[in-house]
C-alpha cells in the first residue's frame, strides 16, 4: 500500500487589483481564477491551501473583497499570510472570521501528522522604521514563534514566512528581504526542528539551502520576476508562465513538485 500523503498547494503573490488593473499586463485576478480552476482539475485530491502574501496589490479592501469571492467556492482549509503589499486591518475587514495571534498578528499553525506548518507575519506594519518592502519580525511575533517550536520538539516544521530569510542571490529582492534574519535563525538554530522553509515575495521558482535549512520560494500566479541577478532593480515579466507549488508531506519525506499555467 502507498504511504499516505498530505497536499499542500502553495499559490504565492496573487496581487489582486481591484478595478481590473493590470500588472505587467496581465490580470491578476484572471490569473487567480486560472490557478483556482487548474488546481482543481490537477489538485481535487488537496488536504490544505496556502496563500503565501501579497494578496492584495495595494491593500485595499476592495481587493480583498475578490479573494474572498474568488476562494468563496473551495471547499479545502486556506491559510492566508500577509505580504509587503498588503493591510492587515482591510484584510481583517473582508475576513472578519479570521483568526489573530494573541497580538494581533496573522500567524497560525497546522499539524499533518509528525510535521507541523506554522506561518509567520513579516508585513513590517506598524514599524515605519523598516525600509519600504522589507519584512520584520518584531519581538512579539519571534516570540510566538519560539513557543510554538518548544511544543513540538520532535516533529518535523515548515516554516512559512512572506519575506525570505535567506538570500536568493537575485541582488535587487535581496534588498528587501527579511530586516532580521538574524533574530530569525538564532531561534531555528536552538530548536534544530525546522526543515523547510517557505517563503513568497520572489515571484521564482527558486529551491536552496541556507544554514543548512532547505528553502523554497514559488512563481507568482500572475506576473514573474525576471533571472537577471546582477539587477539593481525589480524586473517583472510576463513572458514566462505562472504557476503555483505543490508541497507532499510524507511520512518518509517531504517532495515540491512546480505547476505551471497559462
Ligand atoms: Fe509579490
Ligand atoms: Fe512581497
Amino acid at each position: 500500500m502507498a504511504p499516505s500523503l498530505n497536499k499542500i498547494i502553495i499559490l504565492s503573490d496573487i496581487h489582486l487589483t481591484s478595478d481590473g488593473k493590470k500588472i505587467a499586463d496581465l490580470d491578476p485576478l484572471n490569473k487567480l481564477e486560472a490557478a483556482i480552476n487548474h488546481l482543481l482539475e490537477k489538485h481535487k485530491d488537496l488536504d490544505h491551501l496556502v496563500f503565501t502574501g501579497d494578496l492584495a496589490n495595494n491593500g485595499l479592501e476592495s481587493e480583498y473583497a475578490h479573494l474572498k469571492k474568488a476562494t468563496s467556492g473551495l471547499s479545502s482549509p486556506i491559510t492566508f499570510m500577509m505580504g509587503n503589499h498588503d493591510n492587515r486591518d482591510s484584510f481583517c475587514k473582508e475576513f472578519t472570521y479570521y483568526a489573530f495571534d494573541e497580538n494581533g498578528f496573522i500567524q497560525s499553525s497546522i499539524n499533518f501528522g509528525d510535521y507541523v506548518l506554522l506561518f509567520l507575519d513579516s508585513l513590517k506594519d506598524p514599524y515605519s522604521d523598516v525600509e519600504k518592502n522589507k519584512g520584520f519580525l518584531c519581538r512579539k511575533r519571534l516570540d510566538w514563534l519560539e513557543n510554538q517550536l518548544s511544543l513540538v520538539e520532535n516533529k518535523k516544521v515548515i516554516l512559512f514566512v512572506h519575506h525570505p530569510p535567506f538570500p536568493t542571490g537575485l541582488e535587487a529582492m535581496d534588498a528587501i528581504r527579511l530586516e532580521n534574519p538574524e533574530d530569525l535563525y538564532s531561534i531555528l538554530e536552538k530548536y534544530k526542528n525546522v526543515i523547510h522553509i517557505v517563503s513568497g515575495h520572489i515571484h521564482r521558482n527558486i529551491s536552496g539551502n541556507y544554514r543548512e535549512i532547505g528553502f523554497s520560494t514559488f512563481k507568482s500566479t500572475s506576473h514573474q520576476m525576471s533571472l537577471n541577478l546582477k539587477s539593481e532593480k525589480v524586473e517583472f515579466n510576463n513572458t514566462e508562465k505562472s504557476g503555483y507549488g505543490v508541497l507532499c508531506l510524507r511520512e518518509d519525506g517531504l517532495f515540491i513538485h512546480n505547476e505551471e499555467f497559462n
